[in-house]
């Protein structure tokens, strides 16, 4: 079970509620530097934050991710978010998880994201069923992939054409992938 909420110095990381959904939209989810490299597009409206908030509950209660929103603790503000998905792993029994974060762009370049990073890769060796942590990022976007670096994951490949990102159009976009095993007695 992964915690609810985590702290760390200059963050709180929380589960979402619905009432989050103005903030998202307004503070992140609605400029399209931020959903460019993303897998869900930029969003529109507030109800499109508040679609995005359902399915995120949805698929926490089946167990397959788990979110949280990044909070601002100085500035007492919902400026991002943090999560991993879960999934089952191809070569082992155990299960693969999938790290994914995103940020105010006003906030870029402060190592935020790395310090929300750094506060969840330890947690997901206390899930027991995971025996792996990847995450995938897009080819040419060198900020998210430091992040990864930083947060302690290692650089696994290229990925080939491997998924369309909604914001750069119809064509299967090259990622690389980022990972790192359960390590020794943990
Ligand atoms: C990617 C993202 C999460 C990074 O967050 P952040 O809080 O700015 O990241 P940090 O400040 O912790 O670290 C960024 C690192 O990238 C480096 N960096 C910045 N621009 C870079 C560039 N063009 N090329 C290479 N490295 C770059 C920074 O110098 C820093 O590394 P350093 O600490 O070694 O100097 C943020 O830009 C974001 O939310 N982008 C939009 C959403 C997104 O793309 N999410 C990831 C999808 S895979």
């Amino acid at each position: 079970m992964l915690p609810s909420q985590i702290e760390t110095e200059r963050l709180i990381l929380r589960r979402p509620k619905m009432e989050d959904a103005q903030a998202i939209f307004e503070n992140y989810a609605s400029n399209p530097r931020v959903t460019r490299y993303l897998s869900w597009p930029t969003h529109r409206s507030v109800a499109d934050a508040e679609e995005f908030l359902r399915m995120l509950e949805e698929s926490m209660r089946r167990e397959e991710q788990c979110t949280w929103l990044i909070e601002h603790r100085q500035q007492h503000k919902v400026c991002g978010s943090i999560g991993v998905a879960f999934k089952a792993g191809k070569h082992s029994e155990g299960k693969l998880a999938a790290l994914g974060y995103c940020l105010a762009e006003e906030l870029w370049g402060q190592g935020y994201t790395t310090e929300a990073a750094r506060a969840v890769v330890p947690l997901v060796w206390s899930l027991p069923e995971i025996e792996r942590l990847e995450a995938i990022c897009h080819a040419e976007h060198m900020r998210s992939a430091r992040v990864l670096e930083k947060s302690g994951l290692r650089y696994v490949g290229l990925d080939r054409a491997h998924m369309v990102l909604p914001s750069l159009g119809r064509h299967r976009q090259d990622m690389l992938r980022y990972g790192a095993s359960r390590p020794a007695g943990v």
